[in-house]
């Protein structure tokens, strides 16, 4: 691994650019573009992003805890109306079936996919990140939509099982984790955001205090909207970066794209 960062992925970023605060969210695109620069010179050869489901690829017929994908190439966004310009991203499925039997080795069966579709939870960070489309990539998908949820641990768990596979890959990886932080979309509270609890999140991830960030309850994500089980996809990268410094860019309450926004990367 040779770069990793964490992010939100609010379809707002790109649907809906003139909503928010004008300053806040130039500073928001400035530290995507800090991101990209330092994402770039490490010379990545393929992105694995961590991001969410959002009833994309998997409905309540089968919804898997984690899903890699392995297919050749991947369509997306599935959502023209986030005013990204549709089209495909290669994939990288040899490195990610290395990285699938690592997992199984290391007791976490991962569920994997040939046909997965890409939608704002990988299209947001990627539309900053690689504009272009033109590294691979290997989406993986955990489900933060339905209970029941792996639990913030399982996640770290996978996060140490990929760091370990990926100590060994020779392969130039970057991973984005993409996600979060509260908010509430669809619900009653809709356009709540916690912003105390997310600025205690960024500083629990900082400080490395795994017990405390793995301890958190469905209850106590919930309370602070749905989506803030979207935390999963930063735990899970906490995990793969285990070694390495985390230094938060951003974080803003956004309330006109109702969600606690935050950059974070890791050197
Ligand atoms: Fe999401």
């Amino acid at each position: 691994m040779v770069f990793a960062c964490s992010v939100s992925h609010t379809p707002g970023i790109r649907a809906w650019p003139d909503a928010p605060d004008t300053e806040i969210k130039e500073q928001l695109y400035k530290g995507f573009s800090v991101l990209r620069k330092k994402m770039l010179a490490t010379e990545p050869e393929t992105l694995l992003i961590i991001s969410s489901e959002h009833f994309t690829n998997f409905f309540l017929d089968c919804m898997p805890a984690f899903t890699i994908g392995q297919a050749k190439e991947y369509f997306g966004p599935v959502e023209p109306w986030i005013k990204i310009k549709q089209g495909t991203t290669i994939g990288d499925p040899s490195l990610s079936k290395r990285l699938l039997d690592a997992c199984y080795k290391d007791g976490i069966e991962l569920a994997y996919s040939h046909e997965m579709k890409l939608d704002h939870g990988t299209m947001i960070p990627l539309s900053f990140l690689d504009p272009t489309r033109e590294l691979p990539i290997i989406p993986l998908i955990i489900n933060a939509m339905t209970y029941p949820m792996p639990t913030q641990k399982r996640c770290y768990e996978l996060g140490k099982t990929l760091y370990k596979a990926l100590k060994s890959e020779k392969k130039r990886v970057a991973v984005i984790a993409a996600g979060g932080l509260s908010h509430a979309p669809g619900e009653h509270t809709h356009g709540k955001i916690d912003a105390q609890f997310d600025r205690e999140f960024i500083r629990l991830i900082v400080e490395k205090d795994v017990d405390t960030f793995t301890s958190f309850t469905d209850e106590e994500l919930e309370s602070r909207g749905l989506g803030t089980h979207e935390i999963r996809t930063w735990v899970t990268l906490a995990g793969v970066a285990k070694d390495l410094k985390a230094t938060p860019l951003f974080y803003e309450p956004i309330p006109a794209w109702a969600t606690g926004c935050g950059l974070l990367c890791y050197d």
